[in-house]
């Protein structure tokens, strides 16, 4: 017996040159044993081998099928500790005979590709449900600590995406296999911990319980299909389903209140947990913009509005009052909705920046246009505002709304004039910022530009009125 011992679990890059070589050197499958992790006390004694293994020649090389590395990348991820060895096997059989990766049938790859398969949905499930607690530490900054229990070794695999996602924030994911610490920097691995180590209680889980129970909603979500997005072992983990019990008791009532009721919606529920959401992101310290500015300014308007208006970010005098939209370009925003038919005081009014960001210029602040890293740290705050108000309609006022709602670069130019279906089937419409009409100094172009805004808002409205 040849031990192969690989740096981790999920140390596939290992895995595939050590199953190279070892193929190469024609030995069979049951004559070697894969051991990853830290090097233990000898399993077999007196019997093992693990003398590495021949290193390969270039001309030896052979090739496997694309798809083959595809599976297998994700499948050695799998907690069943035999997948080294089937992967092996089936690398060898694979070798001379390629076309089995189109067998479906075979179970060997059958057996393997469903190991895939629950590694993908595991990844899919600690992006979905995994929760961050608000902590402050000794130097009075906030961290983000979550608590999750994944079912296989894909702590490392979904770590660029949670880096992506909360660049700006630092935060510490604890899992009893190991853990990820980023300081808005650089990431660091550390070991496994115990549920204890997160954080308890505390305000952030209050706005998810009063989100939560605001979006628990019959007409918006069935009870079986909550259950089958979020299976019973990650509630735990998660503040809101702390609800769930009293969610589910109550829902049978509600659902009939809502066929009573048509498509009205729980307008009270909305309205408290934009509330209770709105008193968190007053101190939201997700992004350093919240230390020079005056105050967070958060959206306004109905919480059952079926128009969403998303601008950039506060601007100076937006800063001072503490509301979206007060300055020039709010009083151009004001006049274009007007001849286009569209009240403002029935849309929900927000920014995809809460913080005003500037560069002072002696006594005045001059703005300055919000980073990736500050419009994605901030569109936490516009995903919430979303899934409370619901708009079935939302317009993005400039590139920089447009991005953090669709989560990509956009040209406006491009993108114009015409509905963008988002996930949750609302529509996102895009247009120009009104500030970007203020600082156009030709008056014909700016004229020319004003009545193209209006027309987009126009093209808007009677989209809403056809429905
Ligand atoms: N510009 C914006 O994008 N939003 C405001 O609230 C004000 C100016």
């Amino acid at each position: 017996m040849r031990v192969v011992r690989l740096a981790a679990e999920d140390d596939f890059e290992g895995w595939r040159s050590a199953a190279r070589s070892a193929a190469l050197a024609g030995i069979p499958a049951e004559h070697l044993h894969w051991q990853p992790g830290e090097a233990t006390t000898d399993l077999f004694a007196a019997s093992i081998n693990s003398a590495p293994l021949p290193p390969v020649a270039p001309a030896d090389d052979f090739a496997v099928p694309r798809r083959f590395i595809d599976v297998a990348s994700d499948a050695i991820l799998h907690v069943d500790p035999s997948r080294f060895a089937q992967l092996y096997a089936l690398l060898l059989r694979l070798r001379d005979h390629p076309a089995l990766m189109g067998d479906e049938a075979d179970p060997s790859l059958r057996r393997i590709s469903g190991m895939a398969a629950a590694v993908r949905r595991d990844i899919h499930k600690m992006r979905a449900f995994l929760r961050f607690r608000e902590v402050i530490e000794a130097d009075r900054t906030p961290r983000y600590i979550a608590w999750f229990e994944p079912e296989h070794h894909i702590l490392r695999a979904n770590a660029g995406f949670f880096v992506r996602r909360f660049a700006t924030m630092r935060w510490s994911i604890l899992t009893p296999r190991g853990s990820l610490h980023w300081d808005g920097a650089t990431l660091h691995e550390g070991p496994g911990a115990h549920r204890s180590e997160a954080a308890g209680d505390d305000p952030v889980e209050a706005v998810w319980k009063s989100y939560y129970a605001s979006i628990f909603n019959p007409a918006r979500l069935k009870i079986g299909t909550m259950l089958k997005e979020m299976p019973r072992k990650y509630w735990k983990n998660m503040p809101e389903t702390a609800l769930i019990p009293s969610l589910i008791a109550g829902a049978e009532a509600r659902e009939k209140n809502m066929v009573e009721a048509a498509r009205i919606r729980p307008l009270g529920d909305g309205r408290a947990a934009l509330e209770a959401l709105r008193e968190e992101a007053l101190c939201c310290h997700r992004c350093p913009l919240w230390k020079p500015a005056t105050q967070t300014v958060f959206g306004e308007g109905p919480a059952d509005a079926h128009l969403m208006l998303v601008g950039e970010q506060p601007g100076d005098q937006e800063d001072l009052a503490g509301h979206p939209f007060v300055g020039p370009a709010g009083k151009i925003l004001d006049r274009a909705l007007a001849e286009a038919g569209i009240d403002r005081a029935n849309a929900y009014v927000t920014n995809a920046v809460k913080h005003f960001k500037f560069e002072p210029r002696g006594k005045r602040r001059l703005h300055a246009k919000p980073n990736n890293g500050e419009i994605s740290a901030c569109r936490w705050w516009l995903d919430q505002e979303r899934s409370i108000v619901r708009p079935r309609f939302i317009m993005a006022l400039g590139a920089s709304a447009a991005q953090a709602l669709l989560d990509r670069p956009v040209t406006i130019t491009r993108s114009r004039g015409q509905p963008i279906l988002l996930d949750d089937e609302s529509e996102a419409w895009v247009t120009v910022h009104p500030s970007f009409l203020l600082r156009i100094p030709d008056e014909t172009r700016r004229a020319e530009e004003y009545s193209r805004f209006v027309a987009d808002l126009t093209a808007l409205k009677d989209r809403i009125t056809a429905l």
